[in-house]
C-alpha cells in the first residue's frame, strides 16, 4: 500500500494526515504550539515552532500508521494562509517571529493607504480590501523596523515566505523558494488577473522582487524532501492555503458550488470559475486553484469568531465544559424569547469589516440565562454566514448555482447548529462523510500530481454525502429572525 501525507499547518496547531490511495484518512498526529502576544492586537509565531511541530508530526504519523517512511509516495502542505515569514538565505535563519494573518500591528498603515486613494488599484490587481490580514504589510514592518533588513533584501539575502513556502524550504534542505498560486494570493503583491507578483505593490512598498517565491500551480513539483526525514527523499507535490484546500476537499469544481469551513472562524467559498469576479460587497476575489497553469477563481468570506464563541462560552462564561454541551443547551431555550448575540469580540469581517466594534446581546429577559445565550450563540454563526451568502448572492449571478452550501469544521459536527444554518440561510446544507477536507484536498492535488490518485472528475464523483440538512423555517419567521439580526449588527456598529 502507498500512502500521501498531508501537512497541515494552522493558527494553533500543527497536523499530520496519511491518506491511502483511496483516499481514506489512516493515521494522524496533532501538536498545539504556544501563541505570541508581544503586545495588544499583535500576533506571532516562533517559525522554529512551525517547524519542530511539522518534523514532530510527521514522524509521528509514520510510527502510529505502522508503516515505513518509504510507503510515502507524495507529500502535500496546506496551511494558515497570509502568515509572514522572512529569513536569511544563506543560514536560513528567520530575522523575526512570523507575523500572523490575525496580526493588526499595520492597522494605521493600511488606513493611510485607504486614505491616499490605494484600495481601487488593490483590489483590481489583488483582489484584496487593504486590511492588514494580509501579508504585504506585515513584509513591509519586518524591512521597515528589523535593522538592516532592507539593505540585507536588496542584497539578495533575504526571502520571504508564507508558511508553506517556509516549510517546503526547511523540508528540501534549504533547495526550494517557491509558493502556489492560492498562498501568493493572499499576500496583497501578486496580480491575481496576470499571475505575476505585482511590480506596482511591491516599488510602493519598496520591497525587493528577489526576496520573493517563485509562484507554481498547486498541483506542482515543490522538490524533493531531505533524505534524513523519512528514511528517503519524496516529492512535494501539492500545496495549497487551507481554506483552498478545503474548497478541493469538497470538490467545489464547478461555478457556483460552496463551500463553509467552522473552525475558530469561518470561510466561505464560492468557485466562480476562470472569472474573477470584483466584489460590491466586501467580499474578496481570491485563487480557489490553480492547475495546468489554469487559475479557478473564488469569492470568499471571513469570518472572525465562529467555533471561537463556544470557547466564550467555555473559558469566559464557563456556562459549559466541553463543546458538545452547546447544543443540548440550545435545544432547552425558551422560543419565546429573542436573545442575539453579536460576537463582535474582535470586530467584524466581512462584509462588515469594522474592526473597532466589540460584541453584544440583545434581548435579554430576567428568564435568560446559559440555555438561551447557547441557542443565540450557536444561530450567531448562523446569521453571519447568511451575511456571507447574500453578499455572494449580490455579487455572482452565475445561473449554475444550487444554491447548497458544503459544510465541514468542527462545528459542523452540531447538527442544531446546521439545521439552523438550513433555516436561516432558507437553502440546503450538505455535510460530508469525511470531515477532514482541508487536508483531503490538499493530499488529492499531491497525489494526482504523481498519478496516485484519481483525476478531477473521479475525484469529484467520490464526495459522499453523510447528511442534508433542508430549510424547515417558515418564510416569515427567517425574515423576522434575520431582519432582528442586521438591527442587532446595526446597533453593535453603531455604538
Ligand atoms: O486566512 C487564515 C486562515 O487560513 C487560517 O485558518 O484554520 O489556521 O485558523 P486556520
Amino acid at each position: 500500500m502507498k500512502y500521501v501525507l498531508a501537512i497541515d499547518q494552522g493558527t494553533t496547531s500543527t497536523r499530520a494526515i496519511l491518506f491511502d490511495e483511496a483516499l481514506a484518512p489512516v493515521a494522524s498526529a496533532q501538536e498545539e504550539f504556544p501563541q505570541v502576544f508581544p503586545k495588544s492586537g499583535w500576533v506571532e509565531h516562533d517559525p522554529a515552532d512551525l517547524w519542530a511541530t511539522t518534523a514532530g508530526t510527521c514522524r509521528e504519523v509514520v510510527e502510529r500508521a505502522g508503516i515505513r517512511g518509504t510507503d510515502i509516495v507524495s507529500i502535500g502542505i496546506t496551511n494558515q494562509r497570509e502568515t509572514t515569514i522572512v529569513w536569511h538565505r544563506g543560514t536560513g535563519k528567520p530575522i523575526y517571529n512570523a507575523i500572523v494573518w490575525q496580526d493588526r500591528r499595520t492597522a494605521d498603515y493600511c488606513k493611510s493607504l485607504r486614505d491616499d486613494g490605494h484600495a481601487d488599484m488593490f483590489a483590481d490587481r489583488t483582489g484584496l480590501l487593504v486590511d492588514p490580514y494580509f501579508s504585504s504589510t506585515k513584509l513591509k514592518w519586518i524591512l521597515d523596523n528589523i535593522d538592516g533588513a532592507r539593505d540585507m533584501a536588496r542584497r539578495g539575502e533575504l526571502l520571504f515566505g508564507t508558511v508553506d513556502t517556509y516549510l517546503i524550504w526547511k523540508l528540501t534542505g534549504g533547495k526550494v523558494h517557491a509558493t502556489d498560486a492560492t498562498n501568493a494570493a493572499r499576500t496583497m503583491l501578486y496580480d491575481i488577473r496576470k499571475g505575476c507578483w505585482s511590480r506596482t505593490i511591491c516599488d510602493l512598498f519598496d520591497i525587493p522582487v528577489q526576496m520573493l517565491p517563485e509562484v507554481k500551480d498547486s498541483a506542482d513539483d515543490f522538490g524533493m524532501c531531505r533524505e534524513d526525514l523519512f528514511g528517503q527523499s519524496i516529492p512535494i507535490c501539492g500545496v495549497a492555503g487551507d481554506q483552498q484546500a478545503a474548497t478541493i476537499g469538497q470538490a467545489c469544481f464547478s461555478p457556483g458550488m460552496m463551500k463553509s469551513t467552522y473552525g475558530t472562524g469561518c470561510f466561505a467559498l464560492l468557485n466562480t470559475g476562470d472569472t474573477p469576479v470584483r466584489s460590491n460587497n466586501r467580499l474578496l476575489t481570491t485563487i480557489a486553484y490553480q492547475l495546468d497553469g489554469k487559475p479557478t477563481y473564488a469569492l470568499e468570506g471571513s469570518i472572525f469568531i465562529a467555533g471561537a464563541v463556544v470557547q466564550w462560552l467555555r473559558d469566559g462564561l464557563k456556562i459549559i465544559r466541553e463543546a458538545s454541551e452547546t447544543q443540548p443547551l440550545a435545544e432547552q431555550a425558551d422560543d419565546t424569547q429573542s436573545v442575539i448575540l453579536v460576537p463582535a469580540f474582535t470586530g467584524l469581517g466581512a462584509p462588515y469589516w469594522n474592526p473597532e466594534c466589540r460584541g453584544a446581546v440583545f434581548g435579554l429577559t430576567r428568564n435568560s440565562g446559559p440555555n438561551e445565550l447557547a441557542k443565540a450563540a450557536l444561530e450567531s454563526v448562523g446569521y453571519q454566514t447568511r451575511d456571507l451568502l447574500d453578499a455572494m448572492r449580490a455579487d455572482w449571478r452565475g445561473d449554475d448555482s444550487s444554491g447548497v452550501l458544503r459544510v465541514d469544521g468542527g462545528m459542523s459536527a452540531s447538527n442544531w447548529a446546521m439545521q439552523f444554518l438550513a433555516d436561516i440561510t432558507g437553502a440546503p446544507v450538505d455535510r460530508p462523510e469525511v470531515l477532514e477536507t482541508t487536508a483531503l484536498g490538499v493530499a488529492w492535488l499531491a497525489g494526482m500530481k504523481i498519478g496516485a490518485m484519481p483525476a478531477q472528475d473521479e475525484f469529484a464523483k467520490q464526495w459522499a454525502l453523510q447528511r442534508q440538512f433542508k430549510p424547515t423555517m417558515a418564510e416569515d419567521a427567517r425574515s423576522q429572525k434575520y431582519a432582528d439580526w442586521r438591527r442587532a449588527v446595526d446597533c453593535t456598529l453603531g455604538y
